[in-house]
């Protein structure tokens, strides 16, 4: 399926890899053998046992048992496109990096959205959070963006997430529940964890069942770095934006939905894409100088917190639009391996600990999904040229005319990059600090963005809230869970702990706490304020 884009570099390298099979192409083995019956096996009489030699009957068979590979650990069920970024503002200043200075250039893109629970054959319409992970392809390297459509995470660092996913997952003995926060162990973890309060609103509002893809906002969520030509490095929180506006269903819409039509986002994006209904984000920005790192009252390393709008605006630099229906679902959307660790020069990572866990754990485990050449699979090519010394492994599918694999060498080297001329460099930051298992003091403070969230919600969407939490506590069966989450919610706001504790027994509302008031541009598309672009 294709269309205007065509032409675009990603577009024509994807083509290149394309193998067209039709009625003009006579079926052949693997190996090019013309097969003249492949209905009937090899046997010995028409009523006799079937033979070995039958090489055809046996490739079949073989090939067809292999077809499977590991689904993703988590986000295992999605839908991708591909697109184009276009830049209107270009970072003058802040960044080397080409993708935020070119306004004239047009990059190729692509998105994988997903859920985060469900297996591969999940429902669409299930409360989680959405993955949003995009990747620009630049030309100088890929740029991925594995955000959600949520701003904020469960958790402060990446060794707590075997413990969430194994909360969240289905139960391990009768693989029961596939809904991800209806059941004890989930509760009992989000519970035990009060990092998890800010994230616990967003995953109770309707922000949990998006009405689409194509009308859901997505966050980078970490703070990451932007790096210019001089090596000044400013504190970045990227957010996609929709031209669409965000829009969620309701419980009820979204329970027939996972029975009636279990693709209904897949569908949806797929029709609209098909259709020429292009969907489209504006790429935002938050800035923070290097020298104000310490004066918000949250810590920019501390992913359950985001940065409120009123404090540092987003400012939107480009748009992103999907245009273009993968032609092979596996080898373009179940084979792509988006890497938190892909960044291309002007751009570093925070020290947040949660994104270091997570700059290991891609690669890693696409090494068991994929194997160690993952790279070479057409979706994650870049296309701006590219050269390693990495070589073998399972399976290799390229030969490399240059003999010497290592470096330096005396006969046929490829050349080093300096900073000056585009080679990637580390963000030089100062660290000292002794060894420790520890976090920054304000990683201890759960509720006060909590808080403003739920606050800024209209009453409509705090019934929702309600009902949702009535909803998924009553599924729990112990009452000490119910009661240690609605003693968490009761920090949030007295009146939402008595109202879910309404569908509960046996549980007891503790007095009410201090409330830190309303805070109105928590962030403003949460608040329902629909922003108009004229790029
Ligand atoms: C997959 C987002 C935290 C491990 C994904 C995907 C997204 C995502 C969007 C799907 C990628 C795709 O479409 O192929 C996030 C966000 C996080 C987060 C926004 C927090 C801010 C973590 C952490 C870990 C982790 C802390 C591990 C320490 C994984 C793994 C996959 C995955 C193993 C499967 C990747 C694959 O098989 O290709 N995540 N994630 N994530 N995530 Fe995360």
């Amino acid at each position: 399926v294709v269309n205007s884009t065509v032409g675009d570099a990603k577009a024509r390298q994807m083509e290149s890899f394309t193998i067209h099979q039709d009625s003009t192409t006579p079926l052949t083995t693997y190996f090019g053998t013309k097969v003249s019956d492949t209905d009937k096996a090899l046997r010995a009489g028409a009523r006799g046992p079937t033979v070995l030699e039958d090489f055809h009957n046996r490739e079949k068979i073989s090939h067809f048992d292999h077809e499977r590979i590991p689904e993703r650990v988590v986000h295992a069920r999605g839908a991708s496109a591909f697109g184009e970024f276009k830049l209107h503002i270009p970072l003058t200043g802040i960044t080397s990096a080409k993708i935020f200075l070119d306004t004239g250039k047009t990059t190729p893109a692509y998105v994988r959205f997903s859920t985060v629970g469900g297996s591969r054959g999940s429902a669409d319409t299930v409360r989680d959070p959405r993955g949003f992970a995009s990747r620009l392809y630049t030309d100088e390297g890929n740029w991925d963006l594995v955000g959600n459509d949520m701003p904020v995470f469960f958790i402060q660092d990446a060794i707590k997430f075997p413990d969430l996913v194994h909360a969240l997952k289905p139960e391990p003995h009768n693989e029961i529940p596939q809904a991800q926060t209806a059941h004890d162990n989930a509760w009992d973890f989000l519970s035990l964890h009060p990092q998890s309060t800010h994230m616990q609103q967003w995953i109770l509002s309707d922000r949990g069942i998006p009405r689409s893809f194509r009308m859901m906002q997505g966050f980078g969520v970490h703070t990451f770095r932007l790096i210019n030509a001089e090596g000044r490095s400013t504190f970045v929180k990227y957010h996609w934006t929709p031209h669409l506006g965000t829009h969620s269903l309701v419980w009820d819409e979204a329970l027939k939905l996972n029975g009636q039509d279990p693709d209904f986002h897949r569908r949806d994006l797929w029709d609209a894409i098909e259709a020429g209904a292009y969907p489209k984000w504006e790429l935002g920005v938050q800035l923070v100088a290097e020298e104000d790192e310490h004066k918000f009252d949250f810590d920019l390393l501390d992913a359950t917190k985001i940065i409120p709008e009123d404090l540092v605006p987003v400012k939107n630099i480009g748009t992103l639009t999907l245009n273009r229906n993968p032609v092979d679902y596996f080898t373009e959307v179940e084979q792509v391996a988006f890497c938190t660790q892909h960044i291309v020069p002007g751009m570093d990572f925070s020290s947040d600990p949660l994104l270091a866990g997570r700059n290991f754990s891609y690669q890693d485990t696409q090494i068991t999904r994929l194997g160690i050449n993952f790279g070479d699979i057409p979706v994650n090519r870049p296309v701006c040229p590219f050269a390693t010394n990495q070589r073998d492994g399972k399976p290799n599918m390229f030969s490399k005319s240059n003999r010497m694999a290592y470096h330096p060498n005396r006969h046929d080297v490829l050349p080093l990059t300096a900073p000056a001329e585009g080679g990637f460099a580390p963000y030089p930051e100062k660290v000292s600090g002794v060894k420790e298992r520890a976090h920054g003091p304000k990683f201890n403070e759960f509720v006060s963005q909590a808080q403003l969230f739920y606050n800024s919600m209209s009453e409509v969407e705090k019934k929702h809230i309600i009902a949702a939490a009535q909803f998924e506590l009553s599924k729990c069966f112990e009452t000490v869970v119910q009661q240690s989450a609605i003693e968490r919610f009761n920090l949030v706001d007295h009146d939402f702990a008595l109202q879910v504790a309404e569908a509960l027994q046996d549980v007891k509302v503790p007095d009410a706490v201090p409330n830190h008031g309303k805070r109105s541009e928590y962030l403003s598309q949460v608040t329902g304020k629909s922003q108009v672009f004229t790029a």
